[in-house]
């Protein structure tokens, strides 16, 4: 998901640039003021933490592009071309590295396991906004 920051920011094509030229094959997207209730349960394993409400706030706040990214270890993959939550900490290269300065304005989200992306694939996606297809290159990124 590229945040509202992102997409305020104009970093939609930017990060799906990146996610492209890797290999990864993009099966579904929409930009969307996710309802409440959606990012409550995106968010919900930091319920009760300090930066719950104002993180929710934030996301509900404006306009977010969600993605659905397929491909060999996407999960891993994703998370590490993302970098550290904390965007001073996150190494130069990394979406957060490059884009953004403080935690709370970190550009992008990413599921970081298989089971959370599975569950919050079907909290944000209907089965048929799933698109499958073959990127002409898959005979060239994978052996
Ligand atoms: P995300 O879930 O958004 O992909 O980020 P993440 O896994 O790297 O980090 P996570 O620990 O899941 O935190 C979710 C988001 O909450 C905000 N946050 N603020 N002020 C703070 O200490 C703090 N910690 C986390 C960040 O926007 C983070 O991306
Ligand atoms: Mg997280």
């Amino acid at each position: 998901m590229v945040k509202p920051d992102g997409v305020a920011r104009g970093l939609v094509g930017e990060v799906v640039r990146r996610f492209e030229r890797k290999g990864l094959k993009l099966v579904a997207a929409k930009l969307e003021k996710v309802p409440e209730k959606r990012v409550l349960e995106q968010y919900r394993e930091h319920i009760g933490k300090p930066f719950f409400p104002s993180l929710c706030h934030f996301i509900e706040s404006g306009p977010c592009f969600l993605m659905v990214w397929e491909g060999r270890d996407a999960v891993s993959v994703v998370r590490r071309m993302i970098g550290s939550t904390n965007p001073a900490e996150a190494a130069a290269g990394t979406l957060r590295g490059d884009l953004a300065l403080d935690t709370g304005r970190n550009v992008v989200h990413a599921s970081d396991s298989p089971a959370s992306a599975a569950r919050e694939i079907s909290l944000h996606f209907s089965p048929e906004e799933i698109v499958a297809y073959k990127r002409v290159d898959e005979p060239s990124l994978y052996e």
